[in-house]
């Protein structure tokens, strides 16, 4: 019996292997060639799009939306640069954003005036929130371009070249995003010790920041989730002993490669996502390595009543949530954020990834958009990583001229 269902198994291996060739070949993944008629909306019938969204080679992709004074809906989006922070906003969420209004609002003068400034190189992970009548840019920066001097290096395990990353907040001048400035308003508080990939996490009238931490200065890997509570968008107020990790990545699939517990154990990108009809509230982060096939999104769902405490947190520790999608060519997905179709009743997700099983050095991501859905018990219902063509979110194309 044994041998002969195993048996049957190999056939029905081999026979698969037969019918279907590889399509995807990561040879040829760099420099990339788009056909832009695939690229977001379909503009022959603004009725499908398809992934990715841009051609262009960036991370960490946050898309929000805003209502102008002349009361328009647009979103807003920006994602990580390097060396800038770059603004873009469209009426539509999936045409393709290489052609959206884009407006760059900080930039450091990096090798100039203001070098080794704590904000003035690798710019990562910009996202842009609306609070109290303002918006807010928090995001990661470092003063060193992730080289930091070698006796400094010297003191973690093996090497830290993002220890003096930390995270910042720019405040709009009005408040409309668009044609407001965002001057420097703050450097987050995260205790001298590495921070990248803060976001803001809002839970009953309370205000937190949670980031990716390590346990100390110098410990270097793994990468956590920290939290903290703030008095207001740019002021940290808890101290170091009150600051705490709510996750760690000790589940196999949040280690690099699978199973190994400290270095390349990653949990970063952390989102708020709030269940509109049930008030749950998650934090979706992403796991793994950011320049592996493996990246992928995990679930925290809190279900006690203080954030601040680790057991007020619950991982979803069955797996990965959102993953790679070999058949599609689709890699490392990962730091998610999320919104809602024109007519606010669709779930989107928006995306990173990668082309490419064998990422290189300079790795090539793109940004992409899925719909997603909620399971019964109340939990978002990712699909999985595809290419597409996908329906148009409901109501776009009405804005459509
Ligand atoms: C912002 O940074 C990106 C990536 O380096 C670059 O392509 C773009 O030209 C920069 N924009 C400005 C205005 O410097
Ligand atoms: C940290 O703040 C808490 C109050 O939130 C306080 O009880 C504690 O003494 C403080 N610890 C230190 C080391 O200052
Ligand atoms: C699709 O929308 C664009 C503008 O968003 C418009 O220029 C184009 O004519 C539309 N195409 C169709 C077939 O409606």
């Amino acid at each position: 019996m044994k041998s002969i269902l195993a048996a049957g198994l190999l056939a029905l291996a081999s026979h698969a292997g037969l019918c279907s060739a590889q399509t995807f070949d990561p040879n040829k993944a760099a420099p990339q060639n788009f056909d832009l008629s695939k690229i977001g909306t379909d503009m022959k019938t603004n009725t499908t799009f398809s992934n990715p969204v841009s051609t262009e080679n960036i991370g960490d992709p946050f898309m929000t939306k805003y209502t102008s004074a002349e009361g328009q809906e647009w979103y807003l989006y920006t994602f990580s640069t390097n060396d800038n922070i770059t603004l873009k906003r469209s009426r539509s969420l999936t045409d393709n954003w290489d052609n959206a209004e884009t407006r760059v609002v900080f930039k450091p003068d990096a090798t100039g005036k203001d070098a080794g400034q704590p904000w003035s190189s690798s710019i990562w992970a910009p996202e842009i929130h609306s609070i109290s009548g303002k918006w807010y840019i928090i995001f990661t920066a470092a003063p060193d371009a992730d080289n930091p001097p070698p006796l400094q290096d010297a003191l973690c395990p093996i090497n830290c070249p993002a220890v003096n990353h930390r995270m910042f907040v720019l405040e709009s001048t009005g408040a409309d995003p668009w044609t407001s400035d965002f001057p420097m308003k703050s450097m987050l508080n995260t205790y001298d010790q590495f921070a990248i990939d803060g976001t803001y996490f809002q839970f009953k009238d309370k205000l937190y920041h949670i980031y990716s931490c390590w346990e100390n200065a110098y410990s270097a890997w793994p990468a956590n989730l920290c939290i903290t509570e703030m008095s207001d968008p740019w002021t940290v107020k808890s101290n170091l002993t009150d600051r705490m990790i709510i996750s760690i990545p000790d589940q196999p699939w949040e280690q690099v490669p699978y199973g190994r517990p400290i270095r390349l154990a990653t949990n970063e990108g952390p989102q708020q996502l709030t269940n509109p009809k049930t008030g749950q509230n998650f934090v979706i982060y992403s796991a793994a390595r950011v320049n592996t096939p493996y990246y992928c999104l995990g679930q925290l769902e809190l279900v006690g009543n203080d954030p601040m405490q680790y057991q007020s947190w619950r991982k979803h520790t069955a797996g990965c949530v959102f993953h790679q999608n070999t058949q599609a060519g689709v890699y490392g997905t990962g730091h998610a954020s999320f919104t809602t179709s024109p007519d606010g009743d669709e779930h989107y997700i928006v995306y990173h990834a990668q082309t490419t099983a064998k990422p290189v050095a300079d790795l090539y991501r793109t940004a992409r958009i899925q719909k997603f859905d909620w399971n019964e018990d109340g939990t978002p219902k990712f699909p999985l990583a595809e290419n597409g063509p996908f329906a148009v979110p409901a109501g776009q194309k009405a804005l459509a001229k």
